[in-house]
């Protein structure tokens, strides 16, 4: 098993004024090259603050203990330079972040913003790229394609804008894509075609995916593995079927039995 993403001592806390807020304690985890593993927990627990601190965009006012390291293809990812990482943002690594809009540029019509991924780190042509972000953003299920691809962030739903997000992110077929409840504003019917397209993906090129969602249905189906977060830790790291089966920690135990009171057949 060739690990992609070691994360060790992962330790994270949010400054305000002379108090300080630990979001993330002491996290350790690996993922093997192709594997999609989900980041389960309750609201506030720490997953997303987890999620930006490995991609190394947390906000200035985070700090991150000396002793994380985070390890992304053998390197060692945290101390690499900010040119460094940004050979492989969007290429090697990607990321679908929870709040779409935030991560979009406000400026920029959606399919340039797509294209340019392409732009950076390949030597496609603008003519070429922009074609190739119109293919990704149909496969991503936009209909509409000449309005949605000609639209600014804000002319779109927030669904919308998370599929946007969801085309760019797998554009250049990364290598690990690290996706933060990427299907939260989506109906269910769009959530399958999104899920199986990032299936499809992961079976094409053997993207390595740490899936972060609140919905246990979601993480069951679509990955082996599940790590659950509750109050900054990391509190079971186990194969989906046996966490599903026999969990051992009480937050797993809690997040499962919510989930399947919640599960509704009609
Ligand atoms: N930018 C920030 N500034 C200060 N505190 C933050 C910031 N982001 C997160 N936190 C705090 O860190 C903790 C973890 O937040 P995080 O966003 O990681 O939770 P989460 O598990 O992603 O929750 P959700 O499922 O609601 O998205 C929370 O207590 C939150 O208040
Ligand atoms: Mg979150």
């Amino acid at each position: 098993m060739t690990p992609i993403l070691e994360v060790q001592d992962l330790h994270v806390s949010f400054q305000r004024g002379h108090d300080s807020h630990v979001a993330v304690h002491n996290v350790s985890f690996t993922t093997a090259a192709g594997e999609t593993v989900a980041l389960v927990g309750a609201s506030g627990s720490g997953k997303s603050a987890l999620a930006l601190a490995i991609m190394g965009l947390l906000p200035q006012h985070a700090y991150v203990a000396p002793q994380s390291r985070v390890r992304f293809e053998g390197a060692d990812w945290l101390a690499a330079s900010p040119r460094e990482r940004a050979t492989s943002l969007g290429r090697r690594l990607a990321m679908v972040f929870q709040e779409p809009s935030s991560a979009l540029n406000p400026r920029m019509r959606v399919v340039d913003q797509i294209a340019e991924v392409a732009v950076t780190h390949t030597d496609a042509s603008h003519t070429s790229a922009r074609t190739r972000a119109r293919e990704m953003l149909a496969r991503v299920g936009l209909t509409d394609l000449e309005r949605t691809a000609a639209a600014f962030p804000h002319e779109l739903s927030g669904g919308q804008q998370q599929r946007v997000l969801i085309a760019m992110a797998l554009l250049l077929q990364p290598a690990l894509l690290i996706a933060d409840e990427p299907t939260s504003a989506l109906d269910v019917t769009t959530q399958a075609a999104i899920l199986a397209l990032l299936a499809e993906q992961q079976r094409q090129s053997a993207m390595a995916m740490l899936l972060i969602t609140h919905d246990f249905g979601v993480a069951a189906a679509q990955c082996q593995r599940a790590l659950v977060m509750h109050e900054g830790r990391i509190v079971e790291d186990a194969p989906m079927a046996q966490l599903l089966h026999a969990p051992s920690h009480p937050q797993t135990v809690a997040l499962l039995h919510a989930a399947r009171q919640l599960a509704f057949t009609p």
